[in-house]
């Protein structure tokens, strides 16, 4: 299995090109099945999440293209983002098997274009990292109020609306991403209006509001925590762009306050992350808005430390708090970091204190002493922002890190060691 080797103690000096967002290009690819026309996405991450998102795709008979040829698996060479033509001429499965969905969480989502667009959906309940529970109550309560029957079955959730899904106002107990995104497809394919109250106003929703708009649906207010869309009879082909990764670029902007250095993030974009920026100003980095991105840059004068509770969008994003984190432990003094949103995220504080960390936990609440030092060692962790919290911490301490089962990290990061060694870090990935 590969692992990735850092021995730390530079500073970054550089540009780092901000990729394409995950968490925006997969439920942009999801939307592909609401038509039979052809979507074009531009600046599509090339990461082994979306590699799987396609194959799941391919199974209910998307078809797909890059740049105008058929890709084969991983075929670009590893290269950065692309424009990938997705077309869904024919839908010929209605179901989402176990084999696929458990692999990535939000291959559920397949669940709201498939009963839209066929009046019925069969789609295994989900996986994804070990970051909590995370049910689906959320989905199941919004599309029973848009009129579909559900039943839970043997594992798979069975969605049915033979008379088409209808309008109607859905009120979100808590604030879900994923909810939102799913309810907002199946609504623009629905009779009539549906208003979705306290909806997630996550970026990565307006970019899907954009897409499913720019396709011929009729939706309001994306981005605010009502969204009114009024439902057409059909979707066509449009041509999108992925938004650039806010957590990407949150990750090395924090990398940047950790090792010190001078930074530019290319194509980053400050509104998509602002309360991030500001946190990471306050430990004592300077933060730039430039024309053609982000610029990061830490003296040597420490890192001071903030206290931080992740929220919903536009607050702290709980996809920041473990790299947060890992800036933290090199903090002049305490911090507090609270997490929200899941109930089991901080399995990267006993990899961090393989590190040398002091880290304790009471509760949902992290407390982090900073140390003057932290010494290399080899640690491993279980999801893909805890993964990256390492290397981060890594880049500061003295000697060799390495970080295993680093298949978490390409879910989510595009050529990460090429990118931090192309600022000076010395970084490499050991295969086998
Ligand atoms: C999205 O997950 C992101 N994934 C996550 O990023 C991110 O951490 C999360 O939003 C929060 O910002 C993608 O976009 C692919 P939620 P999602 O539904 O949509 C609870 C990463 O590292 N909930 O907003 O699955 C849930 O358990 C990933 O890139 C219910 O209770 O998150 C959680 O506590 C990890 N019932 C809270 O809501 C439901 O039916 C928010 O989850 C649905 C969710």
């Amino acid at each position: 299995m590969d692992r990735i080797r850092i021995v730390g103690g530079r500073e970054l000096a550089g540009t780092i090109p901000i990729s394409g967002a995950k968490n925006a290009a997969l439920p942009l690819m999801i939307a592909a099945l609401m038509t039979g026309d052809t979507l074009t996405l531009e600046n599509v991450p090339h990461l082994a999440d979306v590699e799987q998102l396609i194959r799941i795709l391919g199974n209910h008979g998307v078809d797909y293209s890059v740049n105008g040829k058929r890709d084969h698996q991983n075929g670009n060479g590893g290269g950065y983002s692309r424009t990938i033509n997705f077309t869904a001429r024919d839908i010929v499965d209605t179901t989402a098997p176990y084999e696929l969905v458990s692999k990535m969480r939000a291959s559920f989502w397949v669940i709201g274009p498939l009963l839209a667009r066929m009046g019925e959906a069969r789609v295994s309940l989900p996986g994804g990292c070990a970051i909590g529970t995370r049910p689906v109550d959320l989905f199941i309560d919004g599309l029973q109020a848009l009129g579909a029957d559900i039943d839970v079955d043997n594992g798979y959730v069975i969605a049915k609306a033979k008379n088409r899904l209808k309008g109607n106002r859905y009120v979100f107990p808590k604030v879900s991403v994923g909810a939102t995104h799913v309810l907002m497809m199946a609504a623009s394919l629905a009779r009539g209006e549906t208003v979705l109250e306290n909806a997630a106003r996550e970026p990565e929703v307006v970019n899907l509001a954009e897409c499913l708009n720019a396709m011929g649906a009729k939706i309001h207010g994306a981005g605010t925590s009502t969204i009114t869309i009024d439902g057409v009879d059909q979707l066509s082909g449009a041509s999108v762009r992925v938004i650039p990764d806010r957590i990407e670029t949150g990750t090395y902007a924090m990398a940047v306050a950790m090792a010190g250095g001078d930074v530019l993030l290319k194509d980053a974009q400050p509104d998509l992350l602002q309360n991030a920026l500001d946190v990471i100003a306050q430990t004592g980095a300077e933060i730039t808005p430039t024309n053609e991105g982000i610029r990061v840059k830490r003296n040597g004068a420490g890192i001071s430390p903030v206290d931080v509770t992740t929220e919903p969008f536009p607050g702290f994003p709980t996809d920041l708090q473990a790299q947060f984190m890992g800036l933290m432990t090199k903090a002049k003094g305490k911090s507090r970091i609270t997490e929200t949103i899941f109930e089991n995220r901080f399995m990267h504080v006993q990899e961090l204190a393989r590190l040398g960390a002091h880290i304790t936990l009471s509760g949902q609440t992290a407390i982090v002493e900073g140390v003057s030092k932290l010494k290399g060692a080899p640690v491993m962790a279980t999801d893909l922002r805890a993964s990256v919290s390492l290397v981060i911490a890594g880049l500061a301490a003295e000697g060799e890190t390495t970080v295993n089962r680093i298949y978490h990290l390409d879910r989510g990061f595009e050529r990460l060691e090429d990118k931090l060694s192309g600022c000076g870090a010395v970084i490499e990935r050991i295969s086998g």
